[in-house]
């Protein structure tokens, strides 16, 4: 597939955008990753709308959205255009407007199209350059979280944004990657030397490989023992970017070997969103003291993870592990900018570990 094309313009719009230029752009960045609804600014544009009593907002918002050229080319699933789009017209019916005929057109579109149980998710690089992924809609199918991008994996991956030296020309093993937004973001905005995607479930291998493609990225073969997720070596389609090796992985925490783990010779290891179950902590903590100390007599990896507290529980267990096999941690300042959209209200947190 071709690279997905830059978002046009947003990072410029957004230093000095007037009230409804930012609204225009949080609909658009929400719009183009998947954000649910219900995190969208709906208020906020309904008082503008009755406050200016003209349509051109919402004609906007649409050409930004359903209409942008990244959403025709990549669309989201066709229950979230609807929703959506009927959420829109609802805004719109309580100005007591005309009718939109431009909402009801792509409204029809939609219904139009057959419902799908996957779709695609834009994420916008401050840059304006977007990364494409398919995911599934359920948070949870085919028996894992996996292929959809969580909340930790946006956040540690905004973090990164504002951290590149700690990346650039380093080798990095990134553990559960999913659907690989954080990893891609990293390869495309911090200049990697090498990067290693890994997971364990072989649909999310599969998905995972195909995103990073899609992203103008070419997995190589892997030369240690770790097989390797069936992505055939491919050109990168991307004029002149040079990106950093990257491979695929498929790494089960419980069953990676202290050989396997310094063959990766990784100088940083990341992970998110990936303690959130008391039995997946422990295989993470295995996986974690297997990771060589000293590799090739240089220093041990700086390792990261990032991860939503969700049950403080979850949390103490992690905790309580880490201190029982000698593990200390620190935790990270949150990242300044937000870049990404997720759900500003959810505790993440990143720590730092010192293996
Ligand atoms: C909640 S998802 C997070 C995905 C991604 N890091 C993100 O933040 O969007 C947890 C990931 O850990 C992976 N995982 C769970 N247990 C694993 C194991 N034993 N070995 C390797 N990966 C595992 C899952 O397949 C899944 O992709």
């Amino acid at each position: 597939m071709e690279e997905p094309e830059p978002a046009d313009g947003v990072a410029e719009e957004e230093e000095e955008a007037s009230p409804a230029r930012l609204l225009e752009h949080r609909f658009q960045q929400g719009f183009l990753a998947g954000q649910r609804l219900l995190h969208f600014p709906w208020q906020d544009l309904e008082k503008i709308l009755k406050a200016s009593g003209n349509s051109s907002l919402l004609l906007t918002i649409l050409q930004k959205t359903v209409l942008h050229p990244l959403c025709l080319k990549y669309p989201p699933s066709v229950k979230y255009r609807r929703c959506f789009l009927s959420e829109l017209i609802k805004k719109h019916e309580a100005t007591g407007a005309e009718p939109l005929d431009e909402l009801y057109e792509a409204l029809g579109h939609v219904l139009n199209t057959e419902e799908n149980a996957h779709g695609y998710k834009n994420y916008l690089l401050p840059t304006g350059e977007a990364i494409t992924l398919g995911e599934s809609v359920a948070i949870i199918s085919r028996g894992t979280t996996g292929l959809v991008t969580w909340d930790a994996g946006l956040y540690l991956a905004e973090w990164a944004l504002e951290n590149h030296a700690i990346f650039t020309n380093r080798s990095i093993l990134e553990l559960g990657s999913g659907m690989g937004l954080t990893g891609i973001a990293i390869c495309k905005a911090c200049q990697p030397r090498r990067y290693t995607f890994s997971d364990h479930h072989p649909c999310v291998l599969q998905q995972l490989s195909e995103n990073i493609r899609l992203n103008g990225l070419s997995p190589e073969p892997e030369v240690g023992s770790f097989s390797l997720a069936k992505c055939e070596t491919q050109k990168a389609n991307l004029t002149g970017f040079q990106g950093p090796k990257v491979t695929v992985a498929d790494l089960d925490w419980n069953l990676a070997t202290k050989e396997e783990l310094a063959g990766l010779q990784a100088d940083v290891v990341i992970a998110a969103d990936v303690v959130y179950d008391p039995e997946l902590t422990l295989s993470l903590i295995k996986v974690l003291q297997k990771l060589p100390c000293c590799p090739n007599g240089q220093k041990a990896p700086e390792v990261y993870i990032a991860f939503t507290i969700r049950n403080p529980d979850t949390y103490c267990c992690f905790q309580t592990e880490l201190n029982k096999v000698g593990i200390r941690w620190q935790a990270v300042p949150s990242p300044q900018k937000n870049v990404f959209p997720y759900d500003q209200q959810a505790k993440i947190t990143l720590l730092r570990l010192l293996i």
